[in-house]
């Protein structure tokens, strides 16, 4: 995750040289980037492939942030298989017909993640998925709709982009979620309707801009995971939830306080770096001494000891690393809430859950 030349994203570079001139520290050259430290896809087609071939180019620019470890079609005459074998990724194909859905979806997983995919992006992609395989892969599965989300949602995106007299059709990347194209949308790009406009005119012109926005747009999410301003909205969202819980900077890092303003005590804190650290961290408080070390000890990719605070029982939850699972910091956050929250607060908690 500290790599930083050329095999890291340029925003992610971006972002860590100004947090650490922001923190008056020298921004560090690192070691060089390798293969291992990209985010590693897995490309879903189901037949010309020609987004599929986009990211897969983009992917060889020297800065990509991710590579493409499988492209897999439910359609083994999928135009774009051919492509992606001619360049030496991994294919597989597997023909839905036939097979309930849940076992042909299972089937492309497996082969996504013997392929070590860490996301699955959806290119052209045909096949409903079912809300099971969806939620495994929530926040990890990206997909590319030709319209301006929320405009039209499914099928005939163009035509309906033109009868309704819309002055721009347009591409849109989102998140998968259960409902259909209803994710949050990561990015748009909007496409002119001419004069006369027909909706294939308009399709071939929407694939230039989808060209254009998908590579770009999945490599600066792949990136969000190393990114600390990205991290700290995210656990400053999950702290802030906690009932009567405010932020507070301590020593020049941002914490959070549970209690009133005057007498409320910390429960974690935000390190970006610390130290000489190459962690982008949260700070929660263990049971104390020995659960702390013995977790670091245990599992060194995703906690440490931190300078300072470790010596009174507090453990650094490592953020900048792939696979971070959010529901395990808020339970994190939680915990080390509960730990000095008013009685009479955590009280009310422990009621509402009973119900
Ligand atoms: C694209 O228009 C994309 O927006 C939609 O399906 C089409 C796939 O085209 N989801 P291709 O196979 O990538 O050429």
């Amino acid at each position: 995750m500290s790599c930083q030349s050329a095999g890291s994203s340029t925003a992610t570079r971006a972002v860590l040289f100004a947090a650490r001139k922001a923190h008056g520290r020298p921004a560090r050259t690192g070691r060089p980037c390798t293969l291992a430290d990209k985010a590693k896809v897995a490309i879903f087609i189901s037949g010309r492939g020609s987004n599929m071939a986009a990211l897969l180019y983009a992917s060889q620019l020297p800065e990509a942030a991710y590579e493409v470890v499988l492209v897999a079609a439910n359609d083994p005459s999928a135009d774009g298989l051919q492509l992606a074998a001619a360049e030496g990724v991994h294919t597989f194909a597997l023909s839905h017909q036939g097979m309930p859905r849940a076992d042909h979806e299972a089937a492309m997983e497996k082969a996504a993640r013997q392929a070590g995919a860490d996301y699955i992006i959806l290119a052209g992609y045909m096949r409903i998925l079912t809300d099971r395989f969806v939620k495994r892969w929530q926040e990890r599965m990206l997909n590319i709709h030709p319209s301006l989300l929320p405009k039209y949602p499914g099928l005939d995106t163009h035509q309906r982009a033109i009868d309704a007299g819309d002055s721009h059709g347009g591409v849109s990347v989102h998140l998968v979620t259960p409902d259909l194209d209803a994710g949050e949308v990561l990015g748009q790009m909007k496409v002119a309707i001419r004069e006369g406009e027909t909706a294939e005119s308009l399709a071939e012109r929407v694939r230039y801009a989808e060209h254009q926005l998908y590579p770009r747009i999945l490599g600066d999410y792949v990136s969000r995971e190393s990114d600390p301003s990205f991290l700290l909205e995210r656990v400053r969202k999950l702290a802030l939830a906690l009932p009567q819980t405010h932020e507070r900077e301590s020593h020049g890092a941002p914490g959070w306080r549970a209690g009133s303003e005057k007498s409320g005590k910390y429960f974690a804190y935000f390190n970006d770096q610390h130290h000489g650290s190459d962690h982008v961290a949260l700070l929660v408080k263990t049971s104390g001494m020995d659960e702390l070390l013995n977790l670091v000890e245990a599992q060194p990719h995703a906690y440490f000891k931190p300078a300072y605070y470790g010596a009174s029982g507090w453990i650094g939850l490592i953020l900048n690393r792939p696979n971070l699972d959010w529901e395990h910091v808020g339970e994190w956050l939680e915990r080390s809430w509960r730990s000095i929250a008013p009685k009479s607060v955590t009280r009310l908690m422990n009621v509402a859950e009973e119900f």
